[in-house]
């Protein structure tokens, strides 16, 4: 069953499309989402170009697109300031104009690299999210932020730009590796811990991949849904929008811990939420059985419930954590399941509070 929702952005509604089997219609939605483009830039990576570029440029043919295909290795390091400039120059070079559109299909590396380049040349042409992996389908893909990456950090380089469409098939996840479903699982589980308690108890009945994917559209759809609120009453990252960070404070040191490299974003959150779970519970905010839903709820999904991070990382993370200003930072806690609440605490105190999590 066909799911769509509409983000009512003043001047720049658009609408996600959920549906399984839409990439065959990839040329069709995108026809009617740009009536007068002749010529459409794909970008797309290494691992999703065999799997479903051919499928998703002949229905773009179909539909009488010129399609350019612009094709990035896969992985986060592609996010960069050279794949850019290349993306810029390949889409000059095939004679694109203002009227002409960039369509993002992969997963949340291309489309924030492939809405970065939409949003700049040109001074911006228009933009089409086909996201390909869960955390791109429930999570990137919506809320309009695009970014590269700088030496200096991560997404340092970036914009707001709305796209025109998401088009999501959920079929497309049936490739995706087990690691790379439980990392989206993580930001999934997140939605029902911060805004309804009965999506998270629907994910914890589903128990595992194959359940999940029973109730896929549905699945995306919720979590579209609650980004949408958010981005809808804070489309600028304050206030509301701050309780989707919930996890990624703490989450940031385990990433960090790991260098980047052992644990990925989705595991890192996971651990992360946990832990914030607990704290909420030091505080007196969150009532203690809600860690053992979380950690449950994690188990189920092969996601880690605790990493191990050595108190100098957590302190350089905490301190570097973009959310904080001067000695302050703001977490996100959960008043109960389905409830989440900022709280902005001394720097100090937080980590006082981990300090006994962390071993020491
Ligand atoms: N813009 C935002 O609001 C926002 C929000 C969250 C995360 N992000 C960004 O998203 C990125 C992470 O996204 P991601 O987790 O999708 O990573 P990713 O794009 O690197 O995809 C993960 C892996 O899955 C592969 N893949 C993609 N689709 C596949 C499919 N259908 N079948 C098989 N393999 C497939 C990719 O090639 C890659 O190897 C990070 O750069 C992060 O900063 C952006
Ligand atoms: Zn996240």
């Amino acid at each position: 069953m066909k799911k769509t929702l509409t983000v009512a952005l003043p001047g720049r509604e658009y609408q996600i499309e959920i549906q399984r089997g839409l990439l065959d219609q990839a040329g069709e939605r995108c026809r009617a989402l740009l009536p007068r483009a002749r010529k459409l830039a794909v970008v797309t990576d290494s691992n999703v170009l065999p799997l479903y570029l051919e499928r998703t440029a002949d229905s773009l043919k179909r539909a009488g697109f010129q399609v350019l295909c612009c094709s990035v290795p896969a992985g986060e390091a592609a996010k960069c300031p050279e794949q850019l400039v290349l993306l810029w120059e390949k889409m000059m070079a095939f004679g694109m104009t203002r009227t002409d559109g960039v369509a993002a299909l992969g997963g949340g590396v291309v489309g924030d690299l492939a809405g970065f380049a939409a949003a700049t040349l040109l001074r911006g042409v228009d933009f089409i999210q086909i996201p390909t992996t869960l955390l791109a389908q429930v999570d990137s893909s919506v809320g309009g932020k695009v970014a590269i990456d700088l030496q200096a950090g991560k997404n340092l380089a970036g914009a707001f730009w709305q796209p025109k469409g998401v088009l999501i098939d959920p079929d497309c996840l049936n490739t995706l590796s087990d690691r790379a479903f439980s990392d989206g699982m993580a930001e999934v589980i997140k939605y029902g811990c911060i805004r309804e308690r009965e999506f998270f108890e629907l994910l914890d009945r589903c128990g595992s991949r194959a359940g999940v994917m029973d109730y896929i559209e549905q699945v995306i759809c919720t979590c579209c849904d609650l980004k949408r609120q958010v981005v809808l009453q804070d489309e600028r990252d304050t206030g509301l929008r701050m309780t989707l960070n919930f996890g990624h404070t703490i989450g940031h040191a385990f990433e960090l811990a790991g260098h980047y490299e052992t644990w990925t974003h989705g595991q890192g959150v996971a651990a992360g939420m946990n832990w914030a779970a607990q704290l909420g519970v030091g505080l007196g905010i969150t009532p203690p059985e809600v860690v053992e839903q979380i950690r449950s709820i994690l188990n189920k999904f092969g996601l880690p419930q605790d990493i191990p991070c050595p108190w100098e990382t957590m302190t350089e993370a905490v301190g570097l954590d973009k959310k904080r200003t001067g000695d302050s930072i703001t977490l996100i806690l959960l008043e109960r399941l389905g409830q989440a609440v900022p709280r902005r605490m001394k720097k100090d105190q937080l980590l006082e509070l981990l300090e006994p999590m962390c071993g020491r």
